[in-house]
């Protein structure tokens, strides 16, 4: 073998991750999780949704949904029609980087408030002018559109549609909106303008996930968990209210207590942040030490979508600085830039000469005519990072199936997922399973218990569900009432 295919190898190596670490990743995961219920500044934030059920597919009606969350801002209304399908109008907006990096909150949300008006313009006229003539003849304002806002970031939430932001995560920054109510920002970008529109749930992308996986699940088992593997991870899943302790410390808090039950955001990519169990090469480690959030969000860096193209980027660079080597130089200008679509397309290409890693490696990195043993020492890197992702992915999964006995007293449990590694990443989910097994208390016969689907749109239905959710909820029109509940 060549200096560079071993050199790559051993790198490769680097990024193992085997059962046994799988297994000491899970008992952690449950033990963080478990002191994420019982209080507040813990790494894994468990955080209240305050939506305490699950759809079953019958639920009706038109809302409109927004989603921030990733490169694009997207605006839905979404019909649901109460027998398990829905339709969907959507339209898709990049948002601006200097909007997500570098100006204030008020720049941000007046621009999302103006995408929602030119969406109501196009595919919802008759409803928007009737709601401004009815304003300028100073009558009641009815007919409200309730909308969903899924907005992807951590944040600690009042009730359903109130939530402070923690912290930025996935690129984003503008410090003056942390701290603050997102809902209520994006309610006054909306007065602002006029809108027919009420912000009536404030959802995440994981929360949405597993609402409508839930809605549209096949059969009539309920969704446990949904997880995203794109930009970032994360996952939500139904907990027991009598096990989210810290529930009793919190004040002015509204919900339904009737099913006993209530989604937790976990906001795992915060998973052992201290590191006490993180698998951590050099590569993860320069990679942190250069995010704009050194020290957080540390299982999402070693995962998702976002930082597995800085980590194979660093460690082709490690390959070039090796003089004995001599690989390619990956570009510079392509730092923070690798997305998943190049891991994929490389895991993928098996044919001879490698054309598609060739290709990939021209559009992203910028080298022109790689050698077919460049190209190998890639895949070989990719593999390796792909695959650690996919076996890391299985920790959560796994801790959240045990911590809440499912595998015991259900034949089948269903898992919602969404992400464009769980989507296109090629055996992203047989990874995940093989890990799974590989776990004394899942084990072959609780991974073939476990359903994993695909559910597209949960941002756009899921929150639109939430959306209906909360406004049927009388009570939360009226907090006053909820006292007895
Ligand atoms: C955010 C989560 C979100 C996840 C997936 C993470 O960076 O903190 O709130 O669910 O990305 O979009």
């Amino acid at each position: 073998m060549s200096a560079l295919l071993v050199e790559a190898t051993r790198i490769a190596r680097e990024f193992d991750y085997p059962a046994e670490q799988v297994r000491r990743g899970v008992a952690e995961y449950i033990r963080q999780a478990d002191e994420g219920l019982a209080k507040e500044n813990t790494t894994l934030s468990q955080i209240p949704t305050f939506v305490t059920a699950v759809p079953n597919g019958t639920e009706k009606g038109l809302y409109l949904a927004v989603d921030l969350g990733g490169t694009n801002f997207r605006v839905c209304s979404v019909q649901l029609h109460g027998d398990t399908t829905f339709s969907l109008t959507q339209s898709k907006i990049m948002i601006p980087r200097e909007l997500m990096a570098s100006g204030t909150s008020k720049d941000l949300f007046t621009f999302l408030a103006r995408q929602i008006e030119s969406f109501l313009r196009i595919h919802h006229n008759d409803h928007f002018e009737a709601h401004q003539r009815r304003r300028a003849n100073n009558a009641a304002v009815e007919d409200l559109f309730d909308l969903g806002f899924t907005f992807s970031f951590p944040v600690r939430q009042f009730g359903i549609n109130s939530g402070t932001l923690i912290r930025w995560t996935k690129g984003f920054n503008i410090p003056d909106a942390v701290g603050h109510d997102v809902c209520a920002l994006l309610q006054s970008a909306i007065d602002d303008l006029n809108l027919p529109v009420r912000v009536a749930a404030l959802v995440n992308d994981t929360v949405g996930t597993l609402m409508a996986r839930s809605y549209t699940s096949p059969g009539k088992t309920g969704t446990l968990l949904g997880g995203i593997f794109g930009t970032g991870t994360n996952g939500a899943y139904l907990e027991k209210i009598e096990k989210i302790t810290k529930l009793d410390s919190m004040k002015d808090v509204h919900y339904d207590k009737s099913t006993g039950e209530m989604i937790i955001n976990a906001e795992w990519g915060s998973f052992d942040n201290q590191l006490s169990v993180l698998p951590d090469t050099i590569y993860d480690r320069q990679l942190d030490e250069e995010s704009n959030n050194p020290g957080i969000q540390m299982f999402e860096k070693r995962v998702s979508g976002m930082f597995l193209g800085e980590i194979l980027r660093r460690a082709l660079l490690a390959l070039h600085n090796d003089p004995q080597i001599g690989l390619f130089k990956p570009s510079e200008t392509s730092k923070w830039g690798l997305d998943t679509s190049l891991l994929s397309l490389v895991e993928e290409d098996t044919a001879k000469h490698y054309p598609a890693v060739k290709a990939a490696l021209k559009d992203h990195l910028k080298i022109e005519n790689p050698s077919d043993e460049e190209c190998e020492a890639v895949k070989i890197l990719v593999h390796a990072i792909g695959k650690r992702a996919a076996r890391l992915s299985a920790v959560p999964i796994a801790a959240v199936l045990i911590h809440t006995g499912k595998l015991q007293t259900d034949e089948l449990v269903d898992v919602g997922v969404d992400g464009s590694l769980v989507e296109f990443y090629p055996n992203f989910e047989g990874y995940i399973r093989d890990a799974l097994r590989e776990v004394t208390e899942v084990g072959p016969a609780g991974e073939k218990k476990i359903r994993i689907g695909i559910s597209k749109d949960g941002s756009g239905v899921g929150a639109a569900l939430i959306a209906l959710v909360a406004s049927k909820d009388e009570t939360l029109q009226n907090p006053q009432q909820k006292e007895g509940k």
